[in-house]
C-alpha cells in the first residue's frame, strides 16, 4: 500500500464541505451510534482484491472520511481482505483518530470454528492496522453452526478487548435469539437487507424483535435497487421536497426506531447526499405514504 500513499491529500472538498451537525443517531447501552454510516463492498474488488482500483478506492473512503462518516463497514470476504486495507490506509492518510471512529468487521460462515474466528479476527486487525474492532459480526448463518462454539470466540475477543461489540448479519429469528442467548454483552445489531422495496426482515418479526430488545438493525443495500429511482412514492415525494429519491429511501429508513443503515457511494456528492439524508425528517403522512 505504500505506494497509495499520499492520494488522499488531494483536497477537493471545500466544495462538497457538509458540517453534519443535524445527524440523528442511535444510543443504545450508553453507545451513539449516527444513524448513517458507509458500506464497502466491492471497494477495492468483490470476491477478490482489484489492485488496479486502488486509487479509485482510496479516493471513495478518503473523500467519505473528509466528508465526516465515523462508522465504516466492512467484512474479512471484502475483496479477499483488501478492503480492509485500504480501510486502514485511508484512515491513516486522512489522519482522523481512530477513536472518533466505529469501524465494523465480520467473519464469514466458514471461519465459525473457536481457532478460526480468533484467527479471522487477527488477520482483520493486521489489514485495518488497528488493535480492536468496534463491531464485530457473523456475516451468515451456516447450515449446522454451533453458535455456542462461535461465541465462545466472539465473547473471548470481547474479554480481550481485541472487538468491543458483538452482532450478527442475516439472522432470522431463531439464530438471533440464539446469538442473544450466548453473547456475554448485549448484542448490538443484526445486519440485513432492508429498503423500501425490501421488507423480508420486516414481515418476517426480525425488526420488531429488535426494536423491542434494543439491538440495531442495521439496514444493508439501502438504495441499491433499481426501483429505488422508479418509485413513483419515493418520486413524489423527493421532487416535492427538493431531494432525490435515494435521500427519501435513506430518510424512510432512518426515521425508524432502532434503525441505522450503511449505504456505499464511490461518488463524493452522493456520499455528501447520503449522509445528509440523515438529517431529514419525513412527516407521519409521508411515512405513511411509504408504508
Ligand atoms: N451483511 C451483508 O451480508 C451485506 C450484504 C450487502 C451489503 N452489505 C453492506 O452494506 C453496504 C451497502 O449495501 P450495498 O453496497 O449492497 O448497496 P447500497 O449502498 O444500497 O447501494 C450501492 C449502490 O448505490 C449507488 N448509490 C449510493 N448512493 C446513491 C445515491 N445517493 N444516488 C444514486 N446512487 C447511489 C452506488 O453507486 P455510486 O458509487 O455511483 O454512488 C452503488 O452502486 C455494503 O457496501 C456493505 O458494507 C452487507
Amino acid at each position: 500500500m505504500a505506494g497509495l500513499r499520499g492520494l488522499c491529500n488531494w483536497r477537493i472538498f471545500p466544495l462538497l464541505f457538509f458540517y453534519n451537525d443535524g445527524m440523528r443517531y442511535e444510543t443504545v447501552n450508553n453507545l451513539k451510534l449516527p444513524k448513517i454510516g458507509f458500506g464497502t463492498w466491492k471497494i477495492g474488488g468483490e470476491s477478490q482484491a482489484d489492485p488496479s482500483s486502488d486509487p479509485a478506492s482510496l479516493q471513495a473512503l478518503c473523500s467519505a472520511l473528509e466528508l465526516g462518516y465515523t462508522h465504516f463497514d466492512t467484512a474479512e470476504v471484502y475483496a479477499n481482505g483488501h478492503t480492509e486495507e485500504l480501510l486502514g490506509t485511508a484512515i491513516r492518510e486522512v489522519g482522523v483518530s481512530r477513536e472518533s471512529l466505529f469501524i465494523t468487521s465480520k467473519v464469514s460462515p466458514e471461519h465459525l470454528k473457536f481457532d478460526q474466528v480468533l484467527h479471522s479476527c487477527e488477520n482483520s486487525l493486521d489489514r485495518l492496522g488497528m488493535d480492536y474492532i468496534d463491531l464485530y459480526l457473523i456475516h451468515w448463518p451456516k447450515v449446522g453452526m454451533d453458535l455456542k462454539e462461535s461465541f465462545r470466540a466472539l465473547n473471548q475477543l470481547v474479554r480481550q478487548g481485541k472487538v468491543r461489540h458483538l452482532g450478527v448479519s442475516n439472522f432470522k429469528l431463531r439464530h438471533l435469539k440464539e446469538a442473544v442467548a450466548q453473547s456475554e454483552t448485549a448484542l448490538l445489531t443484526n445486519q440485513v437487507p432492508y429498503s423500501v422495496p425490501e421488507r423480508t426482515y420486516q414481515t418476517n418479526g426480525v425488526l420488531e424483535y429488535c426494536q423491542q430488545n434494543d439491538i440495531l438493525l442495521t439496514a444493508y443495500s439501502p438504495v441499491k435497487r433499481r426501483n429505488i429511482k422508479s418509485n413513483p412514492v419515493l418520486k413524489k415525494i423527493a421532487a416535492k421536497r427538493g431531494l432525490t429519491s435515494q435521500q427519501v429511501a435513506l430518510a424512510w429508513l432512518v426515521s425508524q426506531e432502532r434503525v441505522i443503515t450503511i449505504p456505499m457511494s464511490t461518488n463524493p456528492q452522493h456520499q455528501k447526499e447520503n449522509l445528509q439524508a440523515g438529517e431529514i425528517v419525513l412527516s407521519s403522512e409521508e411515512m405513511e405514504q411509504l408504508g
